[in-house]
């Protein structure tokens, strides 16, 4: 088989998105757009990826730093012919056939760009278009026919007359070409259009002048080869991408509740058997385990959850959870923090880079920061970690199987040690030993018969008051 590279561009500004970032760049399920295109191309067996980068291209270039990819600048926006061409010096040599390809595209799939590739390494066509008949045919490349039904051009929506705004088979900016011709073809465009660019799409003409023979394979789900150029494009593309995944992983052995209020970002990995309830989120690179039960309103961010565990009504973000843990209702784990085996944070609790052993368990409206806990600890209702000092942050260390009572501040730096139990309502500012009870608190005062007393004086002072009003009136 001949070689084949493709060649991904990306240099436009997105005028119609109206933003400062590059279009390609915005995100569509948790990546930028571009980094779909490349992703899919990955699945192909390409001798080189090439990605024209111009607009914010150092941005693109940082996007794709990890990707076995060749950028080549378009210092100006001149066309997506002059993107074309600005190729040439890497490929003066090469002979064979190159992909080309749109960087808002997002949502292409491997199997269709396959599809293009086989049907074009098949013939002897200079050209293999992918053509759709989109539900709303508005803003795209028209592809123009002769009477043979062969392909003879492609009319821009702004150059196109009125007839040829009635055509509904349309561009959608994917090719395939033997490289030595389009190489040829750009040579000979021209700026003679509405926006005095040049047009990539011209070159089909240029190639069907000389007796050119092209081709076209047409893709029947026009979803996948959307264009996303406005803000309610990407939404769209965001839309469908995220359905796409939801798909994936219910064939994958995972149960989602509620679809329409599900959304999982493309690195996500998820475990068979696990539930995910409505309204979740799961997002950046979070990895859950088998059997787990997320959600609802429920939000991970690159956290990884074990199996069996259950996560409520709350937030992790750049945390590890183990196995067999309960975090929720209403818990925010805060980044850096690593719950332990079977351990439980409950409701109204935040911990923010700590590490909870196992089975520990923080079940109400406690604040968990820069703490050491060790397994088997019971932390009682409203406890504080006092981490900070207003200048700088210190360290809680509390070891194996302590009972800290409920509404104590333990102030950092402070160890309490092995098995030690504080008493509820205690300030500690001091190490507690192992094995010892520490308690702050004043001590508890009784006055017996005080409360009886004070109920009967106060009935005696209402009834004089009444006498006096009578006397008055
Ligand atoms: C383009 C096609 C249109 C097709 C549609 C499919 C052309 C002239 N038109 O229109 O036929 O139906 O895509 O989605 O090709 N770019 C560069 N350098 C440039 C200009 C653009 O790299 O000088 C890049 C952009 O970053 C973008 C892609 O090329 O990724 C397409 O450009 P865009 O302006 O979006 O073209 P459309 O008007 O959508
Ligand atoms: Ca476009």
């Amino acid at each position: 088989m001949k070689k084949t590279v493709a060649i991904v561009l990306a240099a436009g500004e997105g005028t119609r998105m109206k933003s400062r970032k590059a279009k390609v760049l915005h995100i569509v399920s948790g990546i930028p757009m571009i980094n779909h295109v490349i992703n899919t191309l990955s699945e192909l067996e390409l001798d080189r990826i090439y990605v024209v980068v111009g607009n914010q291209g150092k941005d693109i270039i940082n996007a794709l730093s990890n990707r076995n990819v060749d950028f080549i600048w378009q210092k100006k926006q001149l066309g997506t012919g002059h993107a074309i061409s600005q190729v040439k010096n890497k490929l003066n040599k090469f002979d064979g056939n190159v992909m080309v390809l749109y960087g808002d595209v997002p949502l292409i799939e491997s199997i269709t760009l396959k599809n293009l590739l086989n049907s074009h390494s098949s013939s002897d066509f200079s050209a293999t278009l992918l053509t759709f008949y989109p539900e709303c045919v508005s803003g795209y490349g028209r592809i123009l026919r002769n009477d043979e039904g062969n392909i003879i051009d492609i009319v821009e929506e702004s150059d196109a007359s009125k007839e040829q705004l009635k055509i509904k088979e349309a561009n959608s900016g994917t090719y395939c070409f033997i490289w030595k011709k389009l190489s040829q073809a750009v040579d000979e465009l021209n700026t003679k259009n509405v926006k005095g660019e040049l047009y990539l799409t011209d070159v089909i003409k240029v190639l069907s002048s000389k007796g050119e023979k092209i081709s076209a394979i047409n893709i029947k789900n026009w979803k996948e080869v959307m264009g996303v150029n406005t803000r309610e494009e990407l939404v769209n593309a965001n839309y469908e991408m995220n359905k796409k995944i939801l798909k994936k992983w219910m064939n994958n052995g995972v149960t989602i509740m509620d679809p329409g209020s599900t959304y999982i970002h493309t690195k996500v990995i998820i475990e068979n058997d696990t539930v995910i309830y409505p309204s979740t989120f799961l997002e950046g690179k979070s990895k859950i385990g088998k059997n787990c039960e997320i959600g609802p309103f429920t939000r991970l961010i690159n956290s990884v959850i074990g199996d069996d565990s259950k996560v409520t009504y709350s937030v992790v973000h750049d945390s590890k959870i183990k196995k067999g843990t309960n975090i929720g209702p209403f818990s925010y784990i805060r980044p850096g923090t690593e719950i332990s085996e079977s351990a439980k944070i409950g409701s109204f609790v935040e911990v923010k880079k700590s590490f909870i052993g196992k089975g520990s368990k923080v079940p109400h409206l406690s604040y968990v920061g820069d703490a050491e806990i060790g397994d088997k600890v019971n932390i009682g209702a409203g406890t504080i970690t006092v981490n900070y000092d207003g200048f700088r942050k210190y360290k809680t260390r509390i070891e194996d199987n302590v009972h800290v009572g409920s509404d104590s501040m333990l102030v950092a730096p402070i160890t309490i040690g092995k098995g030690a139990i504080t008493g509820a309502g205690s300030v500690l500012t001091k190490d507690v030993p192992p094995d010892s009870l520490a308690l702050e608190r004043g001590e508890q005062l009784i006055k017996e018969g005080w409360a009886k007393r004070k109920r009967e004086l106060e009935k005696k002072r209402q009834l004089k008051k009444k006498d006096k009003n009578k006397e008055g009136s």
